[in-house]
């Protein structure tokens, strides 16, 4: 979610629209601003003038909005009890002086964000930032050359790892969320979420890198989908189902294709759409047939995949999506859905 920044003098607030964007997205908008079809926000900040009518009439349409429950926080020009009392009328939360440094506004802004509702991090978004510049360039080389650098998967562990470790699993996913490319957010996010799995389950350092560089790339094969299939409304027809499979065989082949792939990778990426009853793909693996760590990462996929939102379909909500994971137990690891729900409640 976004911050929202209502203004009466863009240049004026620069500083602190810059600041605000440092760690999270920022929308930007004048107090004459039509409230229709506003994307949902996280925070409020008014730059403006209380005492102008427009803002006042602003600000009452934007309390009148049912789906804007977020705190408000305004920036005052003028200290008189009167100026404070006409801020708090119009229905802000908390005012700041305007000579604040925009960094003291910045952190202010993030203590009234509830914690779900997604602010980003600056330490987070730079970790998001060079994870998904490292996959980018790997669907690219994977794309257009059918190898890659595993060197790039490489820069991509350490930033993840230092993300959930200093911000957490939501903090990463919100982050994620920011990126416009679903596929490089979509392993940006399996990623995590086996990290996440992997320190719940207490897996050695050494098990849980080999987990996130699998996870990384398990839908490298998607590079050689074309991108209307991948973002394709509705369901595919069995010819469009065969391309799309096909994405496990792919990316097995450019994974050989790049040296020193090591072989939980290479299993990760051939066979994370094989299910426990033989009903997967492109194999049609069954039981022990299938690694423990194909297993793992094969959840963390479909969690994935059910809660992200795409331009075909809404997000799933977290517990629904374990209840559907629950549900496959024929197809998937019971005790590990299991671990995972604990682990996204840690
Ligand atoms: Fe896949
Ligand atoms: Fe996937």
């Amino acid at each position: 979610m976004a911050v929202l920044l209502i203004t009466d003098n863009g240049k004026r607030s620069r500083p602190l629209i810059e600041a605000l964007r440092c760690v999270t997205p920022c929308e930007v908008v004048g107090p004459t601003v039509e409230w229709s079809a506003q994307t949902p926000v996280a925070a409020v900040v008014v730059d403006c003038d209380f005492t102008e009518l427009s803002v006042g009439r602003c600000l009452k349409a934007l309390g009148d909005r049912p789906d804007i429950t977020a705190n408000i926080l305004g920036i005052a020009y003028r200290s008189s009890s009167k100026a404070l009392r006409t801020a708090m009328a119009l229905g802000l939360d908390a005012c700041i002086p305007f000579y604040t440094e925009p960094h003291v506004i910045v952190a202010a802004v993030q203590n009234l964000i509830d914690p779900d509702d997604g602010i980003l991090n600056a330490s987070t978004r730079r970790c998001a930032e060079q994870a998904a510049a490292a996959v980018s360039h790997l669907f690219h080389s994977a794309g257009t050359r059918g190898r890659i650098d595993l060197k790039a998967v490489d820069d991509s562990v350490d930033p993840i790892l230092t993300a959930l470790k200093d911000g957490g699993l939501a903090r990463w996913l919100n982050t994620i969320e920011a990126h416009d490319k679903a596929t490089y957010q979509h392993s940006l996010r399996v990623a995590g979420l086996s990290a996440q799995f992997a320190n719940h389950i207490g897996f050695p350092d050494f098990q849980r890198r080999r987990l996130v560089r699998a996870a990384l790339v398990h839908d490298l094969g998607k590079s050689q989908v074309p991108r209307e299939l991948l973002l394709k409304k509705g369901s595919l027809n069995p010819e469009e189902l065969v391309i799309m499979r096909a994405h496990t065989t792919l990316g097995y082949d450019i994974l050989k294709a790049s040296s020193n792939a090591d072989s939980a990778m290479l299993d990760a990426v051939r066979h994370h759409h094989e299910l426990l009853d033989g009903s997967g793909y492109p194999d049609g693996l069954s039981g022990d047939a299938i690694s423990d760590i194909v297993r793992l990462l094969t959840i963390c996929d479909i969690y994935s995949a059910l809660t992200e939102r795409r331009s075909y379909k809404p997000a799933m909500e977290p517990q629904e999506a374990i209840a559907v994971l629950h549900g496959m137990s024929t197809k998937v690891e019971p005790r590990f859905v299991q671990a995972l729900d604990r682990a996204l409640a840690a």
